[in-house]
């Protein structure tokens, strides 16, 4: 039932106050409820959360956005509490690949150094060598030496753009989002037709990719697509990603105009969380996100890899996190 005027005001200050009071954060992601994306201290991509995390002073950590993001915040964060809203906010790319059928995937080929894309569980994470998101999947690539052989997971399009722009082979697991999978090159040709002064901002996960590639003016991550419309002289932007992105889009940019790809590409994982769960969480101290401490350790170590190679300096290495052996 929606929410009159009246409740919504009233659940955001008790939320505020909440907050507060419990020394905690709220952070959330580009694609949550706008409702959310309002109230929260950052709202940003994956890269830009798990910062955040990694640097927050905070007691407790609100997570806005899906399972595997709260639990990358969790690993950054052995000592507070980490709680997401809604606990069945999963992702379908994350849940294409287990620990077991990755462990597997390096049994076939001993020696390869193995990148994995942000979404995915904190075990997977655990198994990896660098973790990497959309902004510095290419610096993360490109900082491996080129006789070393790379397994990329789970996503299949971001992998296919890093062997598009780096010219070296990986082998590559079939991942995909099925919200970016709706993304269809048919529909852009029409966009563009419709709206020829349009600059087309597309996620790197969109299903499309190879054949889109060519026909967009920025292949970036969501907030890529954020500072990339923020800065542009363009007045109009098809934009290739979850829906979720137009609220910030429209907000920051009153004066410009946003054309979906499509409404299709909508991740009702992503959306679960709204006000009120957000209210109950700060509430009741649920749902806690919890890793065991020795996946958590694992996990830390190739996450910690990728803030160093994103932003050197920026982020301390803690022991142990250094470039994985030969
Ligand atoms: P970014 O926000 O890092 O671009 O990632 C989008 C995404 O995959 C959310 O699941």
């Amino acid at each position: 039932m929606a929410l009159t005027v009246q409740e919504k005001d009233r659940m955001v200050a008790d939320i505020l106050r909440l907050k507060k009071e419990r020394r905690a954060i709220i952070l959330s992601h580009n694609y949550q409820r706008g409702e959310l994306q309002d109230i929260a201290d950052f709202t940003g991509d994956s890269l830009g959360l798990t910062q955040q995390a990694a640097k927050t002073d905070a007691r407790v950590i609100v997570f806005c956005g899906v399972h595997f993001m709260a639990e990358t915040a969790a690993v950054m964060n052995p000592d507070k509490l980490v709680l997401i809203p809604d606990p069945e906010a999963g992702c379908s790319l994350a849940a294409m690949i287990s620990a077991d059928s990755l462990r597997r995937w390096k049994a076939e080929h001993p020696g390869a150094v193995v990148v994995t894309y942000i979404n995915c569980t904190a075990e997977v994470k655990a198994e990896s060598d660098y973790i990497c998101t959309s902004t510095n999947a290419l610096k993360i690539i490109e900082s491996i030496p080129p006789d070393r052989e790379i397994l990329f997971a789970p996503d299949q399009f971001l992998g296919t753009y890093l062997m598009k722009k780096t010219g070296r082979t990986m082998h590559i697991w079939p991942g995909y989002c099925h919200a970016h999978q709706k993304v269809r090159t048919d529909r852009i040709r029409r966009l563009k037709e419709a709206h020829p002064r349009a600059q087309f901002l597309m996620h790197p996960e969109c299903g499309c990719l190879t054949s889109c590639m060519p026909l967009a003016d920025r292949v970036v991550s969501t907030e890529g697509i954020i500072k990339a419309a923020r800065e542009s002289t363009a007045r109009e932007f098809i934009i290739g990603t979850e829906v979720g992105i137009l609220h910030r889009l429209q907000k920051e940019n009153p004066d410009k105009k946003f054309y979906p790809a499509t409404e299709e590409a909508f991740c009702e994982f992503m959306k679960l969380n709204d006000l009120e769960k957000v209210l109950w969480s700060l509430e009741d101290l649920e749902h806690k996100v919890v890793v065991p401490p020795e996946t958590a350790r694992r996990a830390r170590r190739a996450i910690e890899r990728m803030l160093e190679i994103s932003d050197p300096g920026a982020y301390i290495q803690k022991a142990g996190s250094g470039p994985p052996a030969d």
